[in-house]
């Protein structure tokens, strides 16, 4: 695949914003947060979307939620993911990030499979409930209207195949005058299994007039021109690809931009990029602990679930890996580090494979009664969280 034979290789437009690369590092809980979206950003251009931060939390100005808003200076636009299923409370949150300027972006998050979540009728059960779902996501627009700041709404396909929902809630969200849809091509039950269907990312797309952004099975450079290729989306979505691999986004700019160099790092080059992220993570957690001891600890202890990401593939003995993922200082870091043989090359048959989770299917937990009253658009009883991240 080359970059002549990728259609539409324009700037993903998002209300006044312009994106090139048309790249979106996807919100992951527990993982996009302040230092890790600066490590990706330092390789290329695109928009870095924030840890989800739940509505109500917010609008309770709940201490760990408000920390969790947090942005570079240079960070632009600074993009927020919020969950909700209250439209008022929504409207509410959505006033709150806009009237106090906390971001330039903001998307819904209608995609989470997690059981806790589809239990109460949240994430990914949402569109089911096609009214409650439209006016939601008109509150936000309409919260988010008079600052300019667009809202985007990223779903899955539905709840399961005989539940499938990604069409009629794109022209949904179109309607209620979203800048961007992202769709996940996969539904609720598939959870991470399997493959992600771009087949239906291109159905949206050729559905939408918004642009659409095409999500799920991203892990090369080569894959995201593909995806354009295959679906005709206006920008790519990418989640488990950069775990442990954050120059994928130097790689996608090269693609995007019709360059064929792509980054093969040798041991050496990832034992820095290890070291830059837990700095940034110590940075990150010192800005808000007691102390800086407290902070470089806290920080350590956040890199420890990345170790086993950046040294898949690579020959690297157990105890040396175990040891990593169980640091608490940078110094216990470089030493560690140190031992690891630089020249070691970077290990190809870890390229184009799955990584994070890849967890099986299952049968979606609804609230009772939930599929058969599609046009309910009562509020779901305790599906508003209180406590952000996932
Ligand atoms: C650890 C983890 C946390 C995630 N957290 C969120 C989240 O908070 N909000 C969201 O919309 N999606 C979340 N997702 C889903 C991703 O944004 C993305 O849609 C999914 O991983 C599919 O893309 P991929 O195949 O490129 O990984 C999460 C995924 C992972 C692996």
């Amino acid at each position: 695949m080359t970059a002549s034979t990728v259609p539409a290789l324009r700037p993903l437009t998002l209300g006044q914003h312009r994106v090139w690369p048309p790249v979106v590092l996807a919100p992951m809980a527990g993982i996009t947060n302040i230092g890790f979206r600066r490590l990706c950003r330092e390789q290329g251009g695109g928009i870095y979307v924030c840890e989800m931060i739940t509505t109500r939390a917010l609008v309770e100005r709940n201490p760990k939620t408000l920390r969790m808003i947090a942005f570079g200076d240079d960070e632009n636009p600074r993009s927020l993911q919020l969950y909700g299923t209250d439209p008022e409370i929504t409207a509410a949150a959505v006033r709150i990030v806009v009237e106090r300027n906390l971001a330039d972006h903001i998307d819904l998050n209608f995609g989470c499979p997690v059981p806790k979540v589809t239990r109460r009728g949240g994430g990914a059960a949402l569109p089911w409930r096609r009214r409650l779902f439209a006016r939601l996501v008109r509150a936000a627009v309409a919260a988010a209207a008079p600052s300019g700041v667009p809202v985007t709404v990223k779903m899955r396909k539905g709840i399961d195949d005989d539940h499938l929902t990604y069409v009629e809630a794109g022209l949904a969200a179109q309607e209620a005058g979203v800048a961007a849809v992202a769709l996940h091509g996969r539904t609720a039950s598939q959870r991470y299994s399997g493959t992600a269907d771009w087949d239906a990312i291109a159905t949206l797309k050729q559905a939408l007039d918004v642009p659409v952004l095409g999500n799920g099975d991203i892990w090369e450079a080569d894959d995201a021109l593909r995806m354009v290729a295959h679906t005709g989306v206006d920008g790519v979505v990418i989640g488990r690809g950069c775990l442990g691999r954050p120059w994928l986004f130097a790689d996608l700019e090269a693609a995007f931009n019709g360059r064929p160099e792509r980054r093969l790092p040798i041991l050496g080059e990832v034992a820095v990029t290890m070291r830059r992220h837990a700095e940034l993570l110590v940075d990150q957690f010192t800005a808000g602990a007691r102390s800086p001891a407290r902070g470089e600890r806290d920080g350590c202890t956040d890199f420890r679930k990345h170790v086993a990401w950046y040294l898949k593939g690579f020959p690297v003995g157990g105890e040396l890996r175990r040891s990593l993922a169980m640091i608490e200082s940078l110094a216990q870091l470089d030493d560690l580090l140190g031992k690891l043989d630089p020249a070691e090359p970077f290990p190809v048959t870890a390229l184009g494979q799955p990584r994070g989770r890849t967890n099986s299917p299952g049968k979606v937990s609804l609230p009772e009664g939930w599929l058969a009253s599609r046009d309910d658009d009562t509020v779901p009883e305790g599906a508003e969280m209180d406590d952000s991240g996932g």
